[in-house]
């Protein structure tokens, strides 16, 4: 099978969050699998031409009363055993020559942003043309990719389009309900579509333009990155006003859990960290547990108990009521209990500064803010426990590298999370986790307060699960599989 990858992110080259890793490593798995998979990300500023190879001759994208002009730049996804995975960038100056993949300190969403993934969304279709290669299954992602489908439907496999699409099917998968992409609706023009698109293709939002509903209505099949968030966003709480319309869609739509990528995330394998280690030998994630207690600056101590975050600080990951005012729960957890917090992560001002406020005050609270894969990784291997208190979580990965490091979570009962966290059953001693229901300070400090309490009293359970957590499997097989499904699924549909 043909697949293309139609996506704004892509480690290693462009990155703000799962999406990203999720985007390289089902395409990896699919490729494994025996599939002719080929990636299309946009050529931003950041990503250093020198490293890429030019296709020759420029690329014309007919737009709205103008044709953009690009180039087109390729190379192979690195650290595969065959170069299995070609990647495209597309090469727009005015668009994409610029700092930040959406936004940027001064602009955190950039006014032209529907005009640039339209662009990028038409010039792939032009870019299958240059290449000659015409996919079997389009695969988007989120709202910056949501017109590639509409694109599809509307203009290219129309009996009046020129028909190389003809037997393409589109599937969505959306990793984030909370970010839409929606702009004023002037914007369609530059889409170069009929105004009768902007209402058939389901764009129109409140007369506004909305690029994953439109991506939604028009896709022939959409996914989401969990099986529980998929049940929980055709509700209106958690629906963020795309309920109905996932509801309309509740046929074709369906929720196939991330894997995680175990070359990269495997105590057993990991570059980033002191000493590997495995289930039969922890003593790798001792020493981790010390050189993390070092670089964070927190007194070294293998008896108490250290909680580790990665996170973004935005208030999908429950910062507000962590760090939110009067401190929260993180304050009152590091005065009270015997513990000691490190966290890494970038994101909103007020919070990142709360964090360094709080990080002076307490000797058991440090953070580092900023991005560091290296850290990430002595994180998630050097902490007993790992928290995520998010507000909403489509899949969450952090969890699951956490119980691949014998780490054990620590998470609110919501989205992917409910899929990859058992709860602790203090009777049995099962479960592989710690969860709680309501997202407040107390809930957070109580549940926190109950992992340190069995830290403290239950440490044959706690090694247990620590056990437990290591031997589950998150690999992406099983999910690339369910991905298949879907495609196999559409084309039939469709033919
Ligand atoms: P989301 O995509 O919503 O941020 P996920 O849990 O799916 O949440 O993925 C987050 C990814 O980003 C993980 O790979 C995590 O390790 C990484 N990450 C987040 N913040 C940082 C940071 N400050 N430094 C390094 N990695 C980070
Ligand atoms: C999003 C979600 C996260 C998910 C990731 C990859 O960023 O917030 O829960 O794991 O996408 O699908």
């Amino acid at each position: 099978m043909k697949i293309l990858m139609v996506a704004s992110e892509a480690v290693p080259w462009a990155k703000t969050g799962g999406l990203a890793d999720v985007v390289s490593s089902l395409s990896i798995t699919l490729a494994n699998l025996g599939h002719d998979v080929r990636i299309v990300i946009p050529r931003y500023y950041s990503i250093d031409r020198g490293e890429l190879k030019l296709l020759p001759g420029a690329m014309g994208t007919p737009m709205g009363g103008i044709e953009e002009w690009s180039a087109v730049y390729t190379a192979n996804m690195p650290n595969t055993d065959k170069n299995l995975v070609k990647v495209y960038f597309i090469d727009h100056e005015i668009y994409f020559g610029r700092d930040g993949i959406y936004g940027s300190p001064s602009e955190s969403d950039f006014s032209d942003n529907s005009r640039r993934f339209f662009f990028f969304c038409r010039a792939v279709f032009q870019l299958c043309r240059k290449i000659e290669w015409y996919p079997d299954i389009l695969h988007a992602h989120d709202w910056p990719t949501s017109p590639a489908p509409v694109y599809l439907k509307f203009a290219e496999r129309v009996p009046q389009s020129s028909g190389e699409f003809k037997n393409t099917v589109s599937v969505l998968t959306i990793h984030n309900l909370g970010y839409q992409g929606i702009y004023s609706k002037d914007n369609f023009n530059y889409m170069g579509l009929g105004w009768d698109v902007f209402y058939n293709a389901g764009f129109e939002d409140w007369s506004m333009l909305n690029m994953l509903k439109a991506g939604i209505y028009s896709a022939d099949k959409v996914n989401t990155v969990s099986p529980n968030y998929a049940k929980e966003t055709k509700i209106q709480a958690h629906g963020f006003r795309l309920d109905g319309v996932l509801r309309y869609r509740s046929a074709d739509y369906t929720g196939i859990l991330n894997g995680i990528d175990n070359k990269v995330w495997n105590p057993e394998k990991d570059t980033y960290i002191p000493q590997t280690y495995s289930a039969k030998d922890m003593s790798g994630k001792a020493k981790a547990k010390e050189t993390l207690q070092k670089e964070f600056g927190l007194p070294r101590d293998p008896n108490v108990p250290v909680i580790g975050m990665v996170t973004r600080l935005t208030e999908q990951k429950g910062v507000g009521d962590l760090f939110g005012p009067a401190y929260g729960s993180a304050w009152s957890i590091c005065r009270d209990m015997d513990v000691q917090l490190a966290l890494l992560g970038t994101g909103e001002y007020w919070c990142e500064n709360e964090i360094a406020s709080l990080a002076a005050r307490l000797s058991n609270f440090k953070a580092k803010i900023g991005y560091s894969e290296k850290l990430s990784h002595l994180v998630e291997a050097g902490s007993d426990f790992f928290l995520m208190p998010s507000r909403y979580e489509p899949c969450g990965l952090n969890q699951m590298y956490s119980l691949a490091y014998g780490t054990l979570p620590i998470v609110r009962r919501t989205g992917g999370l409910v899929d990859t966290v058992e709860n602790y059953n203090e009777q049995t001693g099962g479960g592989t986790g710690f969860m709680f229901d309501q997202l407040n300070p107390s809930s957070i400090y109580n549940t926190v307060g109950w992992a340190v309490w069995a830290w403290y009293n239950r440490r044959d359970d706690i090694e247990k699960m620590r056990l437990r957590g290591m031997s589950q499997d998150f690999t992406w097989e099983s999910s690339a599989l369910k991905y298949m499904e879907m495609y196999n699924a559409a084309l039939k549909a469709k033919s």
